[in-house]
């Protein structure tokens, strides 16, 4: 896989992604999206709302404020509960989550194991057992159990908010300033991550709002309005995707974790008891949703979680291999009733159902699927991004993204610009323009337009010659084979329509 640097900066070149404000030295964790990235962005939008609310009948979406009444996020336990541990270094003066320290630290551990089993398999060649040498080398197996030591105990001390043995721990290992290289470390202090702001003109602190760290919670306080003029039955789910806002302390790799995000969020209802049951349900629903794109099954794993929010009584996150890692790009967590109970006890309003077949109120139990729609143009963008070196030595660099999500689908390329080409590609520009997101591109030679839209991934490219005016038939570019075939005109819209129809990619999930 492409390495982070090659791709924030063919982000950048192909309009994809630009850092917000960037005449200004830009600002920190915060991006902007371009010409070609809010396409990309609107297409995952599009993909993962029509899969959870056109594909199911009894899912429903809304579109709830940034801006909610400062109680909510009382009751959703975000004042007291929604920190990080934080740490500083005295001498470089640089800010850290605690708790990432010390899973880097793991991390280094890890790249030990991995070269201990690079050496090992160049060692035996052929002969090599890879999961054999992973269950019996005493190196291999010493440096796991240091990890697993490391992690349950870091694990343990954040759940019982025991800030000292973190600290503690960070000293005993010997934790070192990556900017300083000294171990000259502050306490370890919580520290919230919602952006606070204030509403109107007033300074009373009753007006203090949050900006929202999730949008679940839109879902929520909306729960018993949707379901009434729905008329919704349980079990159902609530879907709306949006911007959330986190004060994260450490943001960094690209637009992995940022400071204003958006994310596609999903609440499904069920009767208590049930959520195991859906719980399962979603875990294999959501993976499906992910292969159906076709980035490679190797590249997803499930991590299920033993440290839990405080809302969760089981939560798994689908992890993706980024550039830098398998790491978690979806969350899927069993929420128990915790936050309809909250908010009725915040609110004093009911938030129970009333099931008509078991005549009877009650809170329903809540599974949640929580994708970082970000996160997934991250993903997205890093598995296509490919260089290829092609039979004459030269170079292609390409974006396969899968054809569904591309931002252009078709490049209308006449070969020359005169001769009656550019006319007659316009009119195949006008045909195509009702149906696509469509280009027109008469600059360069024709090699060169090829490589440009191979760079921004455009799947299709149907090229005018001089030919097309007496045969009418055109050449259609494949991106990811670099394939040409000669097609009648009037066909084009048959063939793009069997490759880029929701139909065949949704019946996948
Ligand atoms: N409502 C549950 C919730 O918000 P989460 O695990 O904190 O759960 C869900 O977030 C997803 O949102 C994550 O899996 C990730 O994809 C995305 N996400 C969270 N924080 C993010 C950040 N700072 N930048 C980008 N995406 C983020």
């Amino acid at each position: 896989m492409t390495d982070l640097k090659k791709i924030i900066s063919h982000a950048k070149e192909y309009g994809f992604v630009f850092p917000s404000s960037e005449i200004y030295e830009g600002l920190n964790a915060v991006y902007d999206y371009a010409q070609n990235g809010v396409l990309l962005k609107n297409n995952i939008r599009d993909y993962w709302w029509k899969a959870m609310i056109q594909l199911n009948k009894n899912i429903i979406g809304i579109d709830a404020s940034i801006l909610m009444h400062p109680t909510t996020w009382k009751a959703s336990g975000h004042v007291d509960a929604f920190n990080d541990p934080l740490i500083d270094n005295k001498d470089s003066k640089k800010r850290y989550r605690a708790d990432v320290l010390i899973e880097d630290y793991c991390a280094k551990i890890e790249s030990k194991i991995e070269k201990e089993i690079t050496k090992a398999s160049k060692r035996f060649g052929a002969d090599f057992d890879k999961s054999e040498f992973i269950k019996t080398n005493k190196r291999v197996l010493d440096y796991r159990l240091k990890i697993n030591l490391i992690l349950n105990r870091l694990g343990k001390s954040l759940e019982k908010e025991d800030l000292k043995d973190v600290k503690l721990l960070i000293n005993e290992l010997g934790i070192v300033c990556p900017i300083s290289g000294s171990k000259n470390w502050t306490e370890v202090k919580q520290f919230n991550l919602m952006f606070g702001t204030k509403l109107g003109a007033s300074s009373e602190s009753a007006n203090e709002l949050f900006l929202r760290p999730e949008t679940a919670q839109g879902i929520f306080v909306n729960f018993l309005n949707v379901q009434k003029t729905g008329r919704m039955k349980i079990p159902f789910g609530i879907a709306q995707t949006g911007k959330a806002f986190r004060n994260e302390i450490v943001a960094r790799q690209f637009i992995f974790r940022m400071r204003e995000f958006e994310q596609m969020e999903m609440q499904f209802f069920v009767t208590p008891g049930q959520q195991k049951f859906w719980y399962k349900k979603w875990k294999e629903s959501r993976l499906k949703w992910h292969l159906s794109l076709g980035m490679g099954e190797e590249n997803y794993r499930f991590h299920d979680h033993e440290k839990l929010a405080h809302y969760a009584d089981l939560a798994s996150d689908i992890e993706f291999k980024f550039p830098f890692g398998f790491k978690e790009l979806e969350g899927i967590h069993s929420r128990t009733d915790f936050d309809l109970k909250n908010h009725e006890k915040f609110s004093g309003k009911k938030l129970q159902y009333f099931d008509p077949d078991k005549k009877e109120n009650y809170v329903p139990y809540v599974i949640e699927t929580s994708i970082g729609l970000d996160r997934m143009f991250l993903a997205v963008f890093s598995w296509s991004l490919h260089s290829e070196k092609l039979d004459d030595g030269s170079e292609r660099i390409v974006l396969k993204i899968p054809e569904i999500l591309a931002p252009i689908k078709v490049a209308i390329l006449p070969l020359i610009k005169k001769d009656g080409l550019p006319e007659y590609a316009e009119k195949i520009f006008e045909d195509l323009k009702l149906n696509y997101n469509v280009i027109y591109d008469e600059k360069d030679a024709i090699g060169r337009r090829y490589r440009r839209q191979d760079a921004q991934g455009t799947p299709f490219c149907i090229t005018v010659d001089h030919e097309s005016l007496i045969d009418n038939c055109v050449t259609l570019r494949y991106r990811d084979s670099m394939k040409q075939e000669r097609v009648e005109t009037k066909k084009i819209i048959e063939i793009l329509g069997s490759k880029l129809n929701y139909k065949s990619w949704l019946n996948k999930i």
